[in-house]
């Protein structure tokens, strides 16, 4: 691990830090393999771009075992995930966004503590998002551009959307290229004027771990490549949302078994 005391430094005044690649690549690499069987699956779990046919999202991914488990398990990202919390914690979401090459949309600026406060009740943006590059990341393939330093910021009162979410399984409030809980563009253009915009790019296995209340968006993908994300969310055991909150998000969203894990040795 690069020096923990820069890096909690860095992460307390940013919001985010970005590490190298980690080692040894077989923590992230076998993922590569099980994408094609993921994104064929069927289920409620799989969204689309609008085109209706390009995988956007999956989540879920705390169901399965195998790889996927071992890399949100895998000690040197577990040790990061520990020292940035700063407490127990578990795995409260997993999802790939693939972002398709031509095809892959836009994120709208967004903080996660919004939707995590609406759906499932949580009080206090302490999760962090591990998003581990499962291709290499470029300017041109739709990076995640992180606007520095919004994470202490007040979290609004958020209460689930009216009229979204009607359908049982209508989730495009929370998946789709239009958000429920974008934040306006004329108030955070002044943010990323003053404050600065940082895009993460970087070769496959490169790590961004973001706080749960930082400002965070990406573009559309025009390049040719696939720009895929694996975002691991961890949570603090105490911030778990309380059992039974109205609307929750079913398990094949969020992780409902707030279990800590094993703190990693790096
Ligand atoms: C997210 O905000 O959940 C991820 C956005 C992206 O995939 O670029
Ligand atoms: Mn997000």
């Amino acid at each position: 691990m690069s020096d923990p005391t820069q890096l909690l430094a860095a992460y307390r005044r940013d919001g985010f830090v970005v590490v190298p690649p980690m080692t040894p690549h077989e923590i992230w690499a076998p993922l590569a393999g099980e994408l094609p069987s993921v994104f064929a699956e069927a289920g409620p779990q799989r969204f689309f771009e609008e085109d209706g046919t390009t995988v956007r999202a999956v989540y879920g991914l705390h169901r399965k075992g195998g790889p996927w488990r071992a890399l949100a398990e895998a000690s040197p990202l577990t040790a990061l995930d520990r020292l940035l919390i700063g407490e127990d914690m578990y795995v409260y979401q997993w999802k790939v966004n693939p972002k398709a090459a031509r095809l892959g949309d836009r994120w709208q600026r967004h903080r996660d503590f919004d939707f995590r406060q609406a759906a499932d009740g949580m009080r206090r943006p302490a999760a962090l998002t591990a998003a581990v590059f499962l291709d290499e990341v470029t300017e041109e393939n739709g990076p995640l551009r992180l606007i520095p330093g919004t994470h202490p910021d007040r979290p609004a009162a958020a209460e689930p959307p009216g009229g979204a979410g009607d359908e049982e399984d209508d989730w495009a409030w929370i998946t789709s290229n239009r958000l429920a809980y974008a934040l306006p563009d004329d108030s955070t253009e002044e943010l990323a004027r003053t404050r600065g915009v940082y895009e993460a790019t970087g070769p496959a296995g490169t790590t961004v771990l973001f706080h749960g209340n930082l400002v965070h968006s990406s573009g559309p993908n025009r390049s040719e490549r696939t720009r895929t994300l694996a975002l691991i969310s961890y949570n603090a055991v105490s911030t778990a949302p309380p059992a039974g909150h109205p609307g929750a998000r079913p398990d094949f969203f969020v992780n409902h078994d707030a279990k800590p894990l094993p703190a990693g040795e790096d």
